[in-house]
């Protein structure tokens, strides 16, 4: 069967595998899918030799996915837009093509699965790093009337913005970026999307203000982390958008980007909200 593998630092906690295990046993497809855990100054060779054992792709994780960027022959124009790879494809003609499907994995998780298309929505983007420049463009693509960026280093939000102005131009999506005080500069976002690691610090929530009204009555909250880490943003937003309100954690985004790898990979579509639902059956 063909290889594949999620490659990162640390990948024993990835649930990529039962994943796409789950995806090749739903289409029929002889797969196997493995861990690759690569030295921290070793990302290349640990690909290389992967490549050498009969490997057909592999995603992507922390911290490698600007190195993957740089072995990519060839690159999507969303993998260049973010500026990072997820995904590669080993290609023998043509060399490998680098992808990225992290936002359209969040993308498919908002507008599919939590059925709130971004169309004219204004959406709030808390976090300009590696996370947050993973996803903007798609969700530029999705053409919401405005995206605002917020982040502890303004300038960094700046900068995210700038490098995406262009696109956003293109899509007649008004994007703006400042600090974390200034989140909402006219008035409440219909989804708010937390894409720091602020929890993991021990931080809590990325806001210093939790009692600033940011997210609307009725909003979406996504964080993109899930589990017990996705927990505090996730219970608070809840508190702020009130009945009608949907909260979803980065669980759907991770089964969503490792469909559109499955597809990448394999040209075909999985069935992802039955992964997805069995996924959180078996983490519940
Ligand atoms: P990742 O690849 O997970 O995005 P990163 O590139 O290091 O990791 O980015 C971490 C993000 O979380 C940044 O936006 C960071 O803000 P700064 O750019 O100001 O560092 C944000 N972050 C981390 N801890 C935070 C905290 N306690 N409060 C608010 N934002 C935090």
């Amino acid at each position: 069967p063909d290889r594949y593998a999620v490659a990162g630092n640390p990948v024993a906690h990835s649930r990529s595998p039962e994943i796409h295990a789950a995806f090749a046993a739903q289409t029929g497809q002889s797969l196997v899918y493995e861990r690759l855990l690569c030295p921290l100054d070793g990302f290349e060779a640990a690909i290389r030799d992967f490549v050498a054992s009969g490997a057909r792709g592999c995603n992507v994780t922390v911290p490698f996915k600007f190195d993957a960027f740089r072995l990519a022959a060839r690159r999507t124009s969303r993998a260049e837009l973010a500026g990072a790879v997820n995904t590669l494809r080993f290609d023998t003609e043509g060399g490998w093509l680098g992808d990225n499907t992290d936002g359209a994995g969040l993308v498919a998780d908002i507008e599919r699965n939590a059925a709130r298309p971004l169309r004219g929505q204004r959406v709030l983007l808390i976090g300009a790093g590696g996370a947050s420049a993973g996803v903007l463009g798609s969700l530029i693509g999705g053409r919401p009337a405005e995206i605002r960026i917020v982040n502890r280093s303004a300038d960094k939000a700046v900068a995210l913005a700038a490098s995406h102005r262009a696109w956003a131009d293109d899509h007649g999506v008004r994007l703006s970026a400042g600090g974390l005080d200034a989140p909402a500069p006219d008035g409440r976002h219909d989804v708010m999307i937390n894409g720091t690691s602020a929890s993991l610090s021990g931080a809590g929530l990325p806001l210093p203000d939790p009692d600033a009204p940011v997210l609307a009555v009725g909003g979406l909250a996504v964080d993109m982390m899930y589990g017990a880490a996705a927990a505090p943003f996730l219970d608070w937003a809840a508190g702020q958008a009130g009945a009608g309100g949907a909260t979803r954690d980065g669980l759907g985004m991770l089964v969503e980007q490792a469909a559109e790898a499955f597809l990448l990979w394999r040209g075909v579509r999985p069935d992802s909200a039955a992964v997805l639902a069995d996924l959180r059956r078996r983490l519940a």
